[in-house]
Order: structure tokens, then sequence, then C-alpha cells
């Protein structure tokens, strides 16, 4: 299962690329709010920089035009973008022209596999099932993945599940077990998925008997 950082903050990035398990990043409108000002295109090219895998940018526009012109301007950013598109009617009809064009669409905001269905005939390389939204209002996010994974396997469909909207370390676990393509989650996670307390303990007690003994 590949990782990608869903974040559109440049430390963030630079850290979880120290680990070596960076293998893409996905923003939003929302993620790039966050970092305040930044000029969006000189963001998504500073990403580009840091990680060679594929960094989604979103378009925001409501209209199939609108997207398209976006989504062919942040292609041409770098070769590793991929334009995010919604899951709407025009998204999808975007989905299918830029695909057409050669350029990869991860079509996001997807809460049903009938959702996730029509997104694979449009030519999505990705779609993002939203799990954690869907815990938050009372579903099983987990069930959703599951069925998408489940319908993308009768198929021969280059659509790819990218596990979106995680929260936390099971989240990734189960997407795993699933196996899920990708799984896209905050720095957090990634940072949670390093511990355990019998690890810090028990390296405490192996480095305190080495010391005990008399050793450097
Ligand atoms: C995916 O590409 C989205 O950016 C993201 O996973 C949304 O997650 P959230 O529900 O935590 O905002």
């Amino acid at each position: 299962m590949k990782f990608f950082l869903d974040t559109a903050n440049l430390n963030e990035i630079r850290d979880a690329a120290t680990f070596g398990i960076a293998d893409g990043v996905t923003t939003n409108p929302s993620l790039i709010a966050k970092e305040g000002g930044v000029d969006f295109k000189e963001h998504i090219a500073a990403i580009c920089e840091i990680v060679a895998g594929p960094v989604s940018a979103e378009v925001t526009s409501q209209d199939t035009e609108g997207m398209l012109r976006e989504g062919r301007d942040y292609a041409a950013i770098a070769k590793n973008v991929v334009v995010k598109c919604p899951l709407t009617r025009e998204g999808l009809k975007a989905t299918r022209a830029l695909s057409d064009d050669g350029i990869k669409v991860n079509v996001t905001l997807c809460f049903s596999a009938g959702q996730a269905i029509m997104a694979a005939k449009a030519g999505a390389s990705f779609i993002s099932p939203f799990i954690g939204r869907l815990d938050d209002i009372g579903e099983d996010g987990l069930v959703l993945l599951q069925s998408i994974i489940d319908v993308y396997r009768n198929y021969e469909w280059k659509t790819e599940v990218l596990a979106a909207s995680i929260r936390h370390p099971i989240h990734v676990i189960e997407a795993a077990r699933m196996g899920a393509d990708i799984a896209t989650m905050p720095f957090k996670v990634i940072d949670q998925l390093f511990n355990h307390p019998l690890t810090d303990k028990g390296q405490a007690q192996f480095l305190a008997d080495w010391h005990k003994s008399g050793r450097k």
C-alpha cells in the first residue's frame, strides 16, 4: 500500500520525506487555505519538488469548462501533478475529458460505491472514498472502502482506490488489510503509526541494562 500525505504544509511534507515513506501528497482547498496566502500554483510546484510521486491539486470551479481550464493549467505545473475533481456530474465530465487528454485525475468526495463505479467509468486514475467523514455521521467508512475494493476487483479498471479522510492508525491498518492501493493521511497519523508504549519501555530497559553492566 502506498502512503500519501494529506497536507499542504511543506515542513510536514519534508519531514515525512525524510522517513522515505511519502509516496505522494493530496491537497484540498481547505488544506491550502490553512497555509495562509500562498500562491496556489507556486505552492503545488514546491510540493512537487519534494515528492516525486503523485501530488493532487484540486479544482474549485463548479462547471466542467472551468474545471478543464484549471485542470490543464495545474497539470502543466509538474509532471507528477494529478488533478483533483469533485464527484459531481460536472466533475466526472471533466474527469473523462482530462483523462482522455492523458491527464491523471483523482476523483474526490466519494461517499458511495455507486459513485466509485461512475468515477471508474469516467476514467479516473484514483477514487477517494472519505472514510472519516462517514464515521463522523454514524456510518462505517470502512464498509464503503471494502465495498469499492470488492467491486473494482471484478473488473480491469485502472482506477486506484485511495482511502481518504483517514483519522487514526486503525483506519490505515484496516485499509491495508482490505488491500486498498493507497492511504492518504495527515502527518499526525503517520507519526502515530510508529508508536507503541512497549517499544519505548523495552528500549529504555535495554539501554538501562547496557549501562548498568558498565558499558558506555
Ligand atoms: C483527500 O484527498 C482529502 O484531502 C482528505 O482526506 C479529507 O480529509 P478530512 O475529512 O480529514 O478533511
